[in-house]
């Protein structure tokens, strides 16, 4: 078993640190391939994704990504390799579950899973300015619709509640949200089982603030995925916790939500605890490895619910040290 590991930049770094330590742990024959990505990349070599990274992870079939800077201002010849490799892979899928863990900083009653469309929306990136007007293309097809939503209900159908909310906003933008709505939909004539509802995406942040205990799955184009997951980590006690797998035509890439964090880089205060889920569901859904799975996510929570955990959530452990207690937790 192979895994491409791309620490990227930052907390990144500090992050994967660990993961990479606990999946060894787990999976002692597993070979570790490292490749570099990110903004530190682009400003050695004057690329973010090298051809290596991406030639790895095709072989690998199996990534696990940190975080990587991106600037917030046009810098020419720079792409967000994530978005670039989420986009090479074919990784058309991104699950970003939210489930309640032992923590006062955190709602008790979350359990739900946002599907986020992964690889068109406005991220495909082209806009166009003058200086004076500036425009980006924000594009829907039905065929990333549908192969999104597929995913969706397949893993709604498995849930205990079995239940589907599409996000959208095609109350403005008709023919764009209209048709990944109406392409949902239509996957969704598969799953009889599946109860489908659905929102604009305003009102759905306005409710999963009030009771998102109502939700199951929801379904989200890829703008509307990546806000609504930040809101539903902040509900949990925040980004450190938060998850994600980007999943496809065979290759999956663990990839927590979070960012590369500069205001705490460096200091070896980052919450691994996203990164290690992230493991844990490459574990799970990518190569099924349950019982494996299982143990790590339980020796988290039992881990956070004896209040060991790092600044983020009030606690005092270093990334480092957090990594450690659950290695010793695994090993008990
Ligand atoms: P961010 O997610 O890096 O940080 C937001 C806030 O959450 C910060 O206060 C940070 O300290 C905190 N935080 C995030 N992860 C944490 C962790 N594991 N432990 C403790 N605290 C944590 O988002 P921000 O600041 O908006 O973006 C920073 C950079 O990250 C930007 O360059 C952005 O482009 C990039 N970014 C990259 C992503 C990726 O590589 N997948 C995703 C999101 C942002
Ligand atoms: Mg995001």
């Amino acid at each position: 078993m192979r895994l491409c590991v791309i620490a990227g930049d930052g907390i990144g770094r500090e992050v994967t640190e660990v993961a990479v330590e606990v999946l060894t742990a787990l999976l002692p024959g597993l070979q570790i391939m490292e490749h570099e990505a990110g903004w530190d990349t682009f400003c050695r070599t004057g690329t973010a994704l090298p051809e290596a990274t991406l030639a790895s992870a095709r072989a690998c079939k199996a990534v696990l990504f940190g975080a990587v800077s991106s600037p917030a201002r046009k810098v020419e010849g720079y792409r967000s390799p994530i978005v670039a490799l989420r986009r090479a892979l074919d990784c058309y899928a991104n699950l970003r579950p939210t489930r309640s863990l032992p923590l006062a900083a955190g709602r008790p009653d979350l359990d739900l899973l946002i599907v986020r469309e992964n690889t068109e929306d406005l991220y495909i990136g082209e806009e166009q300015s003058d200086g004076e007007t500036a425009t980006a293309i924000k594009r829907i097809t039905r065929h990333a619709s549908m192969q999104v939503a597929k995913v969706a209900f397949e893993l709604a159908a498995r849930r205990a509640r079995q239940r589907l909310c599409i996000i959208h906003k095609a109350n403005i933008l008709p023919l764009t949200d209209g048709l990944f709505r109406d392409a949902a939909r239509a996957a969704g004539a598969n799953y009889p089982q599946v109860a489908v509802d659905e929102l604009l995406v305003d009102t759905a942040a306005l409710r999963l603030v009030q009771a998102p205990q109502a939700f199951d799955v929801l379904l989200a184009p890829n703008l509307y995925g990546d806000i609504l997951s930040d809101l539903a980590a902040g509900l949990n006690g925040g980004l450190g916790l938060a998850p994600s797998l980007s999943v496809g035509q065979g290759v999956a890439i663990a990839e927590p939500v979070h960012g590369s964090a500069p205001d705490i880089a460096g200091q070896g205060i980052a919450n691994p605890v996203a990164a290690l889920l992230s493991a844990a569901m490459l574990l799970r859904h990518h190569w099924q490895l349950p019982v494996k799975a299982d143990a790590l996510e339980s020796a988290i929570r039992q881990l956070l619910s004896a209040g060991i955990a790092t600044a983020d959530l009030g606690g005092t452990a270093s990334t480092r040290a957090f990594g450690r207690a659950v290695l010793a937790q695994l090993a008990r």
